[in-house]
């Protein structure tokens, strides 16, 4: 039954539709399956069209970075991917490990092996990190597991990301500093073994420490599972500089208007989004 989240990179390669082109080598060497497939997607918010036929394919162990103006669509295609019922799917698909998942619920998404770092609430009172985690990641693998098990997990991921053992007993959130945010996420993330991470950098309040904590925690967690695929909405190319993206996409007015190496980072940095309209 929980087949997706039983399928090893193997399986799935197998049975993978392949691309006659292959732009660049995929960073774990495996041939490239889709991890995420977004086919002519159409999303609506209150009545408005936001999304107006956006294609996007993220494969096993690619980065890349989604940037654009504010209000070009990018948190939108985040929540819709994410499936925020709030934004409506019009037309199109969305497609995790080559099933259509357009018409699951947000929390058959996770389960099936998506993350979002903006999907779980702000603040809950009185829930420590790591019974939080727990709870997570049990529902992950649609079984419980141990407090042990958790315990040996989160203290090893902490240590990975730098981060203080005391931490696992504070409560989820409360009076989390700006880069204590950012490592739960990146903790939840690595926690959650997922197949697809998007990360939203919506909080425009992001230091240049915070920008490196995401960007190393990023690298840890690719490193210790290559084949993860991972969408990072940033407008910033600071993040960039810290993190090399294999891809970067660029949003305008709910289409997603040019799509390049890093180089394409750079240009955007010199010439702004003008040049796209
Ligand atoms: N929940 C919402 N209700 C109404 N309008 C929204 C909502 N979310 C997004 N929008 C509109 O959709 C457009 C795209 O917004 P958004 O996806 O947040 O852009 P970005 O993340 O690129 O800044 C904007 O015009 C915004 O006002
Ligand atoms: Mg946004």
């Amino acid at each position: 039954m929980d087949s997706v989240s039983n399928a090893s990179v193997t399986v799935e390669i197998s049975g993978s539709k392949e691309s006659p082109e292959i732009p660049e080598p995929a960073r774990s060497g495996a041939a490239g399956a889709e991890v995420l497939t977004i086919e002519d997607l159409h999303v609506e918010v209150e009545g408005h069209e936001i999304l107006r036929g956006v294609d996007l394919v993220v494969k096993e162990g690619e980065l890349h970075a989604l940037m654009g103006p504010n209000g070009s669509g990018k948190s939108t295609l985040a929540n819709a991917i994410a499936g925020n019922p709030a934004y409506r799917i019009s037309s199109g698909r969305i497609l995790l490990r080559g099933e259509d998942v357009s018409s699951w619920p947000a929390d058959a998404r996770a389960r099936a092996g998506m993350f979002l770092a903006f999907q779980y609430p702000e603040e809950i009172s009185g829930v420590p990190v790591s019974q939080f985690l727990r709870q997570a990641v049990s529902a992950r693998r649609g079984t419980d597991i141990s407090v042990l098990e958790v315990r040996v997990s989160l203290m090893e991921w902490m240590q990975r990301l730098g981060m203080d053992p005391a931490f696992a007993s504070r409560y989820l959130n409360e009076g989390f500093s700006g880069g204590e945010k950012k490592r739960n996420e990146i903790l939840q993330m690595a926690m959650l073994e997922p197949d697809l991470a998007i990360l939203d950098e919506t909080d425009s309040g992001l230091d240049v420490d915070a920008l490196r904590i995401v960007a190393r925690g990023i690298e840890e967690v690719r490193r210790v599972r290559p084949a993860l695929g991972i969408l990072l909405v940033t407008h910033y190319r600071r993040i960039l500089e810290e993190l090399q993206p294999d891809r970067v996409q660029v949003m305008l007015e709910g289409r997603i208007v040019e799509s390049g190496g890093p180089e394409l980072a750079e240009r955007l940095d010199r010439e702004g989004y003008e040049e796209l309209r």
